[in-house]
C-alpha cells in the first residue's frame, strides 16, 4: 500500500496563491462528485478497536454528550469535556480512572492542567465538540500541545455527504435536511480543518477513513511543540471562512483526498504507519 495514496494533498488542490474566495468555485469544475454514504465500520466501533489495538493509556474526548463513544473506549485513564453532559452510558466502562469537565473546550484547555489530569500526555484523542471549523481548529492545536508525539488524534464529522449538513447553524441544518436522505444530520463546516492541516501542517500525517456516518480523520506524527496554527490562527480563520461551505466547495475538497476503508485500518494494517517511529 502506498503511503501517499492515503494522505490528503490539498496544497496541490488549493494553490497557495489562489484567493480564498475562489477556492471552491475555481476548482469545482475539476472536482469529483460527493461520495455516497460511507460504507466502512461505524465510527465508534473503529475508535473502540483502535483503543484496544494501541493499548491506550491516556484518552481525551472533546464533546462527550451521552457518553456513547466515550463508554466504548478502552483506556487506563480518560478525560472528557463537554459544556452540557447528557450522560446515558457508563463512561467508566473499561477504564481505571475517569475525569469529566463540564465546561467548553476553550475553558478546559485554558484552565486545566491536562497532562496532570491524564497522568501524562494523551496518546489518543477524539475531537467531537462544536461543529464550526474555528472551534475544531483550536481543539486540534490545544490537543496536540498536550499529546504524545506518538499519539493519535481522531476528528469526527469532517467527511460530510451533502450540503444541508454543512451549515454552521445546527437548527438550519436539521430543518433543511428534512427532505434529504440525511434527515437530521449536522456536521457543520469542520471539514475545512482537514484542508487547513494539510495546507499549514504538511508534517502531520492525515488519513481519511470511510466510517459512517460522517467519517473519521486520523492525524498523527504530532508535534506538541508546534505553534504555527496558534500563531497564525486569525489569518487562517479569515482565509478559510472565505472558502465556500457548499456542495461545490466540498466536492473540491473531496477531489484532493483519498478515502481509506476502515477495514484496511482495522484488519491487517500496520498500525505503526500512523505514528512516529
Ligand atoms: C455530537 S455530540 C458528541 C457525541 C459523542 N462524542 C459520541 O460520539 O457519542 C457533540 C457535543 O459537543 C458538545 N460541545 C458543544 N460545544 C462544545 C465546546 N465548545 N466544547 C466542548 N464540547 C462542546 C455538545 O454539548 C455535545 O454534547
Amino acid at each position: 500500500m502506498s503511503d501517499q495514496a492515503d494522505i490528503l494533498v490539498p496544497p496541490s488542490t488549493i494553490p497557495a496563491n489562489m484567493p480564498p474566495s475562489q477556492v471552491g468555485a475555481a476548482s469545482a469544475e475539476a472536482s469529483a462528485p460527493l461520495p455516497g454514504p460511507h460504507r466502512g465500520d461505524y465510527y465508534i466501533s473503529v475508535l473502540k478497536r483502535l483503543s484496544q489495538t494501541r493499548a491506550v493509556k491516556r484518552y481525551l474526548e472533546v464533546g462527550v454528550c451521552t457518553g456513547e463513544s466515550f463508554a466504548q473506549i478502552v483506556a487506563e485513564r480518560a478525560v472528557g469535556v463537554d459544556p452540557a453532559f447528557r450522560l446515558t452510558h457508563n463512561v467508566a466502562t473499561n477504564k481505571t480512572e475517569v475525569r469529566l469537565f463540564q465546561m467548553s473546550s476553550d475553558a478546559f484547555f485554558a484552565e486545566v492542567d491536562v497532562p496532570a489530569a491524564l497522568g501524562g500526555p494523551a496518546d489518543f484523542a477524539f475531537l467531537d465538540g462544536m461543529h464550526q471549523f474555528e472551534y475544531l481548529l483550536r481543539d486540534f492545536y490545544n490537543t496536540e500541545r498536550v499529546a504524545s508525539p506518538r499519539g493519535l488524534i481522531a476528528l469526527h464529522d469532517c467527511l460530510p455527504l451533502a450540503e444541508p449538513m454543512l451549515l454552521r447553524d445546527s437548527q438550519e441544518a436539521v430543518r433543511l435536511s428534512r427532505e434529504t436522505p440525511y434527515n437530521g444530520w449536522w456536521t457543520g463546516d469542520v471539514w475545512k480543518v482537514v484542508a487547513i492541516l494539510a495546507k499549514y501542517r504538511p508534517d502531520l500525517r492525515i488519513v481519511c477513513a470511510d466510517a459512517p456516518p460522517t467519517g473519521l480523520v486520523f492525524v498523527s506524527n504530532l508535534d506538541p511543540g508546534s505553534d504555527s496554527l496558534r500563531r497564525d490562527y486569525c489569518r487562517i480563520v479569515d482565509e478559510f471562512a472565505a472558502v465556500p461551505n457548499t456542495a461545490e466547495g466540498l466536492a473540491a475538497f473531496y477531489s484532493g483526498i483519498s478515502l481509506v476503508p476502515t477495514a484496511r485500518i482495522l484488519l491487517g494494517f500496520d498500525h505503526s504507519l500512523y505514528f512516529r517511529a
